[in-house]
């Protein structure tokens, strides 16, 4: 097989998206936010007035809808259409949103399908929900990250407060709680590890044992 697949999954703000930059960045190979896609069609839906549990017209949006990723330092950008909404969508109002268009069906049909479509250009590290379970579901490297909601929290708050946001851990914690919880529960394609994941607990490491210990298990 030509294209390796690394596919890494976990709970929300347990580091997926920060590690698997890395991976990919020392794998030279592409990297792909698929929560990023989830949050952009949240954000279009909530500047168009469209209801979030309308799963026919958030799939009439994404249709006239692009998604796509530029490389940028410090982090890619992402835009809809040509519209940089990169920052816009770690806004508190769309993060505590998207879960309710993530649990929509059609709309996961079609952003799977463009996940696939990138993942078909070459080797990848994808990051996500249902990579391993779903999305790919013949990756060679499967990673389930998880970590304490306490320690996901702090996380949180410290990110939050390079970006100027300004929301108390307390409520990040239980924020973070509710999100996993749609995640985990709803009825297509739920936040679970895969039969086949390797489980990495990074309550207490850092950054780069996480991206240390990954590579161990690509190497291996
Ligand atoms: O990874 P991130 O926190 O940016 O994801 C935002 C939300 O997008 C998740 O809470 C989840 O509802 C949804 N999501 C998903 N499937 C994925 C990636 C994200 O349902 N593969």
């Amino acid at each position: 097989k030509e294209h390796i697949q690394i596919a890494i999954d976990g709970p929300a703000s347990a580091g997926k998206s920060t590690v698997a930059k890395l991976v990919a960045k020392k794998l030279n190979y592409v990297y792909c936010d698929t929560g990023a896609m989830y949050r952009a069609i949240t954000f279009e839906a909530m500047a168009k007035n469209i209801s979030l549990d309308d799963d026919n017209e958030l799939v009439n949006l994404l249709k006239k809808t692009t998604i796509s990723f530029k490389p940028a330092v410090p982090e890619q950008l992402v835009f809809i259409n040509d519209q940089d909404i990169t920052q816009a969508i770690r806004q508190p109002e769309v993060t505590n949103n998207v879960s309710t268009v993530a649990a929509q069906g059609g709309v996961r049909q079609e952003l799977v399908k463009r996940q696939q479509e990138i993942a078909d250009a070459g080797s990848i590290v994808m990051d996500g929900r249902d990579i391993g379970t779903t999305v790919l579901p013949n990756a060679e490297i499967k990673i389930f990250l998880v970590a304490s909601v306490k320690e996901r929290a702090l996380r949180r708050f410290k990110e939050n407060q390079i970006k100027g946001i300004d929301t108390a851990l307390d409520i990040l914690e239980l924020e973070i709680a509710e999100r996993d919880r749609k995640d985990s529960t709803r009825e297509i394609s739920p936040l679970v590890q895969a039969k086949d994941a390797i489980l990495v607990d990074t309550t207490s490491m850092n950054i780069e044992g996480v991206v240390q210990k990954i590579m161990e298990i690509i190497n291996k």
